[in-house]
C-alpha cells in the first residue's frame, strides 16, 4: 500500500481499513467492481491528480456513522444513514487534509463542491448503507422513481443553513449517482471563477461570487473545474450576462419561462438584488472593458 501515514489519525485509519480487508490493498489502480469509488486529487503519498479505486467493502471498514435522517429531501420519510464522513475520508487518503477540499463528481458530470466550511459545519457523510442495505437495495430516486441513488450518495446529519447571502440561503449538497470523490485545494478550485478586472472586489460581485460557488459550479464549468453537467460554460454564460442583462437574470429566476425544455432548476427565492449580483459577477469574465 502506498500511502504515506502522515499523522497517527490517518495512520489508525488506514490501519482500520487494512484491518478489514487483510488479502487487498485499501486502494488500487484498477477498477475492481462497478461499485468501487474513483478517487482522484490530491491523494496521500501520490503524484497530484492520480487515479485510485477503492471498494465498498474497504469503505465499510473505514470508521463509521449512522443516524437517522428525516429532511434529506432525496427520501421520502425517516431514514437510517450508514456511511463514513467526507471529512474522516480526506483525513485519511487526501494529501494535506487542513486545506482539502471535497469536490463529489456524478455519473451525470454534476459536482457537488464541499468546502472546509461546510464539512465544519454539516459533517456530511459518502452513504454506504440506507436503513440497513447496500446500494443494490436502495430505493429509486426521488422525482422520477426510475434512476438508482447508487454507486454513492451524500447525506447530512441534521441541516441547519450555515450563512445567508442576499436571498442565497446554505443549501444542502446531497447528490446521488456519486461515482467518484477528489481531494483538491479550495484556492484552486475556487480561484479558477474568482472576479475579474476592475469590479472584482465590489460587494455584488463578491455575493455572486459566493452564491455562484455553492450554485452555479455545480453544472456549469471553466475549464475543467466545476460541473460540465449543463455543457454551458462559465465563458458562454458570461457573455449572456454582459450583452443580454436582463435575460441572464431572467433566466436564473426561471429557465421554463424562456425555455420550455430548461433541465437546469429554477431559483424562485431569488430576488432582485441577488439576481444582480449574479449578473454582476458573471459579466466580469465577459471581456476586456466590461462591466
Ligand atoms: C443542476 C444544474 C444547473 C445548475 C445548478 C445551474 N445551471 Fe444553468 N444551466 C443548466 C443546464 C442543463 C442548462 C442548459 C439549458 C437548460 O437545460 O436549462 C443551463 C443553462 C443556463 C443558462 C442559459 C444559457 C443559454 O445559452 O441560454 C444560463 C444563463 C445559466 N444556465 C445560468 C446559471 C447560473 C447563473 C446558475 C447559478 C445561479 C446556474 N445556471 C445553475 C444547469 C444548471
Amino acid at each position: 500500500m502506498r500511502l504515506s501515514l502522515k499523522s497517527p489519525m490517518a495512520f489508525a485509519a488506514i490501519l482500520f481499513v487494512a484491518a478489514g480487508v487483510q488479502s487487498s490493498p485499501a486502494l488500487h489502480e484498477k477498477r475492481l467492481h462497478p461499485s468501487d469509488l474513483e478517487l482522484s486529487g490530491a491523494l496521500a503519498g501520490l503524484p497530484p491528480d492520480s487515479t485510485r479505486y477503492i471498494t465498498h467493502d474497504v469503505l465499510m471498514a473505514m470508521p463509521l456513522v449512522s443516524f437517522t435522517e428525516s429532511g434529506d429531501t432525496n427520501f421520502t420519510g425517516p431514514t437510517k444513514i450508514t456511511g463514513v464522513r467526507l471529512e474522516d475520508l480526506a483525513r485519511a487518503l487526501g494529501a494535506s487534509p487542513a486545506s482539502d477540499m471535497v469536490v463529489a463528481i456524478c455519473d451525470d458530470e454534476y459536482r457537488a463542491n464541499y468546502p472546509q466550511a461546510y464539512l465544519a459545519a454539516h459533517h456530511p457523510v459518502l452513504v454506504l448503507e440506507v436503513d440497513g442495505k447496500p446500494p443494490a437495495g436502495w430505493p429509486k430516486d426521488s422525482q422520477e422513481h426510475k434512476f438508482d441513488m447508487g454507486p454513492y450518495m451524500i447525506s447530512n446529519p441534521k441541516f441547519t443553513p450555515s450563512f445567508k447571502i442576499l436571498s442565497h440561503e446554505d443549501e444542502p449538497q446531497i447528490p446521488w449517482g456519486v461515482v467518484r470523490i477528489e481531494f483538491r485545494d479550495e484556492k484552486v478550485v475556487f480561484g479558477a471563477i474568482a472576479p475579474r478586472g476592475p469590479h472584482a472586489q465590489d460587494r455584488d460581485v463578491q455575493d455572486g461570487f459566493r452564491i455562484a460557488q455553492q450554485n452555479c459550479y455545480r453544472c456549469h464549468n471553466s475549464g475543467r473545474e466545476g460541473g460540465q453537467k449543463s455543457g454551458q460554460s462559465w465563458q458562454s454564460l458570461a457573455v449572456i450576462a454582459g450583452a443580454a442583462p436582463q435575460d441572464f437574470a431572467a433566466y436564473v429566476h426561471d429557465p421554463r419561462a424562456s425555455n420550455a425544455k430548461a433541465q437546469m432548476p429554477a431559483n424562485p427565492q431569488y430576488d432582485d438584488a441577488t439576481l444582480s449580483a449574479l449578473t454582476a459577477y458573471f459579466s466580469t469574465f465577459s471581456g476586456p472593458g466590461k462591466p
